[in-house]
């Protein structure tokens, strides 16, 4: 299977899931990695692995419809079966949704429909969580709302800080969503009419 992975920042999930594909692990390629900055490391980590890199700048467009008409384009051309959100800060379109609509995945840090958007970590230790945890789902229209694949829980303490807190999720997003893309790619898990479905079960 192709897989295209679209990343914002430094990466760790996208080396993760391409270091499940190098090892067979996965029988699946990241044939690119398409970042909407220039600049960021997850990019670096790319290319010292032999992937293929791209930036598609959200600021050389006009509008958000212009920004993911490129993108889908660009993407296009790779042919892939599944497009992996990795840490990638935009917010689709409608249209662009539809497009990989049961072949998108997203990962998510919370346990999720906990705290979609932002600051998560925070969050949950504001509201003294006693756990937390990260999610991954297929992308439907709704931001963050898809249905979940799978999720890892992890244990609060009391002397969290927002980044301890981070890194614990984060070791834990490194296990699962190679294990999601695993499931796709061996045709385990399915989105049909917004239901996620696996071994064609419901979830
Ligand atoms: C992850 O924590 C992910 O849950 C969040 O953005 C971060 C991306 O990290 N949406 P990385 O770019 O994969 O290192």
């Amino acid at each position: 299977a192709r897989i295209v992975v679209l990343i914002s920042g430094s990466g760790s999930n996208m080396s993760a899931i391409a270091t499940a594909c190098a090892s067979e692990e996965v029988d699946a390629e990241v044939v690119a990695v398409i970042s909407n900055r220039p600049g960021v490391l997850g990019l670096d980590r790319a290319q010292e692995i032999g992937i293929v890199t791209q930036v598609v700048d959200h600021k050389d467009y006009a509008s958000r419809e212009e920004f993911d008409v490129h993108l889908m384009r660009e993407i296009d051309n790779y042919e892939p079966d599944l497009v992996v959100l990795a840490g990638f800060m935009r917010i689709l379109t409608p249209d662009f949704v539809r497009r990989y609509k049961g072949r998108m995945l997203n990962i998510h840090p919370s346990l999720l429909p906990k705290y979609k958007g932002l600051n998560t970590h925070q969050r949950a230790l504001d509201n003294g969580d006693n756990e937390h945890g990260v999610t991954v789902h297929f992308v439907s229209e709704d931001l963050d709302g898809g249905p979940n694949v799978i999720q890892a829980v992890v244990p609060v303490t009391s002397n969290d800080t927002e980044e301890t807190l981070r890194t614990r999720v984060q070791q834990q997003e490194h296990v699962i969503y190679p294990i999601a893309v695993k499931w796709f790619v061996e045709g385990r898990i399915s989105m049909i009419k917004g239901d996620a479905y696996f071994d064609n079960e419901p979830m």
